[in-house]
């Protein structure tokens, strides 16, 4: 498993993988299981996914050390503020059953106001510095998001996890990210599996005897960009992780870049509040 370097310093493993709609119990401690028994190392999850014990179980039942295992979970919008932030923290930590997490982020911005971004924000910034959570970060927050809550930061966002997969690669939110020094998370990076269709995508893929899903993947970590793909199927774990061993060239990069949107989820959190 390759790394990312984090804006402070932290290693993140570069495939993550998502839980999300992973149905609680069984379902997830196994699927947790059997990534972490293929070389998964950072698994995500989210209050919301309401999935955290089964997730904590799974880590436990592996018998990897918590050491080697990189774990990120998410503030609800329900949670925004300060207090009502570290409650949360507390809690999905308690269903976790572990005594930090490697990154914390806000799942979704507030559109009508960047006080309980900044709120939360807070919160977060003094759950770093007691070393309860190693690195902090948002989800789904576009410039005029970040900008408001970068203009009162002490510690600095090291990661947005945004909607992006061939098809939607939020070019905007991307450069703004990276001239802030902020690691984009890919979710859906498979567009939830919508996006496993595209002939475009499998003329490129076959060039390289890979899946989509493979293709989707690797183009991901060669534009810097790490993917979170979530799989329950045992085969597509596996292959999921097999992405390491193939080069896509310059010229396939541009095609899937400038490929036209397809496979949105149409969320767009500049208008979309939950
Ligand atoms: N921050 C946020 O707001 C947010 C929002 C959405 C997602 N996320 C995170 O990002 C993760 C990934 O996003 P996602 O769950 O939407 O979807 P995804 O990884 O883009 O796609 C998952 C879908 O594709 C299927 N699949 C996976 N690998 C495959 C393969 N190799 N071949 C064929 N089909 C394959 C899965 O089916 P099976 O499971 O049946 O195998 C599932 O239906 C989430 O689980 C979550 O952790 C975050």
């Amino acid at each position: 498993m390759q790394n990312y370097k984090l804006n402070n310093g932290v290693s993140i493993p570069a495939v993550g993988f998502g839980t999300w709609q992973t149905p609680p119990g069984e379902a997830t401690v196994n699927a947790v299981k059997t990534a972490l028994e293929y070389g998964y190392t950072h698994i995500d999850t989210a209050a919301c996914y309401e999935n955290e014990e089964s997730v904590g179980q799974g880590i436990r039942e592996s018998g990897v050390p918590r050491e080697k295992l990189y774990v990120t979970t998410k503030l609800w919008n329900t949670e925004r503020g300060y207090d009502s932030a570290l409650k949360a923290f507390d809690q999905s930590l308690q269903k976790l059953r572990l005594d930090y997490v490697d990154l914390y982020l806000i799942h979704w911005p507030d559109n009508k106001s960047p006080e309980p971004n900044i709120a939360s924000w807070k919160a977060f910034e003094k759950l770093y510095k007691e070393g309860r959570i190693k690195a902090i970060g948002l989800s789904n927050f576009q410039p005029q998001h970040i900008q408001p809550l970068l203009d009162l930061a002490e510690v600095p966002p090291a990661v947005n996890q945004i909607e992006y997969h061939p098809g939607f690669p939020q070019k905007e939110t991307v450069d703004f990210c990276r001239k802030h020094g902020i690691l984009i998370e890919a979710w859906s990076p498979l567009g939830s599996g919508r996006i496993l269709q595209e002939q475009s995508l499998q003329q490129i893929a076959q060039k390289y005897h890979k899946s989509i899903a493979q293709l989707c993947l690797r183009w991901c970590l060669q534009n810097g960009i790490l993917p979170l793909p979530k799989s329950v199927t045992p085969a597509r774990i596996k292959e999921n992780l097999q992405v390491f061993d193939f080069e896509i060239t310059p010229e396939d990069m541009r095609r899937i870049d400038e490929l036209p949107q397809f496979g949105w989820s149409g969320l767009d959190s500049a208008k979309v509040d939950f």
